[in-house]
């Protein structure tokens, strides 16, 4: 979406904006055959997400840090959509031991996994080394989701293949994404204290979001040809 539409909420092609709600995105849609994580789920944009994802059918799992804050969440979103199922899990983006503990946990419940929103952020604060000691924006931002979505993935492939319903993986970015330290993302000084500013270091996190999904949306692609190419070719012989 260009600048000139996030603003004005002038619809695209595909009908919907800026302005465009999520109930309205949604409209008419059944997601009962859905399981759907959602990181940063207990507040912002994540609330929201879920809350529609729980009022279309779907059982939504809200990953987040903050437990009370999720809990608040699931009784906002049960207000509005009372029979949904809403799980809480504890996640921090910004320690790779709790990323792979969230992924442990969720996979030993055994459920399906259709849609995985990497939605969880933090936005612009003072310089910080996460426990891993890599600056925090980068940390939380894309290193925890990159490594999260790696965990996942084999779930959302066996689930796909079960249920013959393609899965989804999205990464919220940003326009912010364009303002980043010179030429792009600084991989060489993403802790160098003395070049740090909030805002480029954001910036360069949400660039890694854009990156990650498109290398992603790739692989999977090249992947899924190379299965249905061995698929027809084994079926012709
Ligand atoms: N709002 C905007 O205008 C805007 C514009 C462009 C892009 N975005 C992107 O949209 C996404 C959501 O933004 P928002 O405005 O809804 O932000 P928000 O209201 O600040 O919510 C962010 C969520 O992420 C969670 N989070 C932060 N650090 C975490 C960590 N280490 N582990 C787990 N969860 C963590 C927060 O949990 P805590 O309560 O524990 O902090 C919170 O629930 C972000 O990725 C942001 O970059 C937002």
């Amino acid at each position: 979406m260009g600048l000139f539409r996030l603003v004005t909420g002038l619809p695209g092609p595909s009908g919907f904006g800026s302005a465009s709600t999520a109930e309205q995105v949604t409209a008419g849609i059944d997601a009962s055959n859905l399981t759907v994580i959602i990181t940063g789920g207990a507040s912002g944009i994540g609330t929201e997400t879920a809350r529609v994802f729980a009022l279309r059918g779907a059982n939504v799992i809200i990953a987040a840090r903050n437990l009370e804050a999720a809990d608040g969440a699931k009784q906002l979103i049960q207000r509005t959509a009372p029979a949904s199922r809403v799980d809480i899990l504890e996640l921090d983006l910004s320690s790779l031991k709790s990323v792979r503990a969230f992924a442990d946990k969720f996979l030993s419940m055994d459920l399906p996994l259709n849609i995985l929103i990497n939605n969880a952020g933090v936005m612009f604060c003072p310089y910080q080394l996460s426990r891993d000691g890599i600056e925090m924006q980068f940390a939380t931002n894309h290193l925890g989701h990159f490594l999260l979505t790696n965990l996942l993935l084999e779930k959302m492939r066996s689930t796909a293949k079960k249920t013959g319903i393609e899965g989804r993986i999205i990464n919220l970015s940003s326009i912010a994404h364009k303002h980043t330290y010179k030429g792009g993302i600084w991989f060489d000084r993403l802790n160098d204290k003395d070049v740090y500013s909030d805002k480029k270091a954001y910036g360069q996190s949400k660039l890694a979001n854009i990156l990650h999904a498109n290398e992603l949306s790739r692989r999977l692609q090249v992947l899924s040809f190379m299965h249905n190419y061995t698929k027809n070719h084994t079926k012709k012989k």
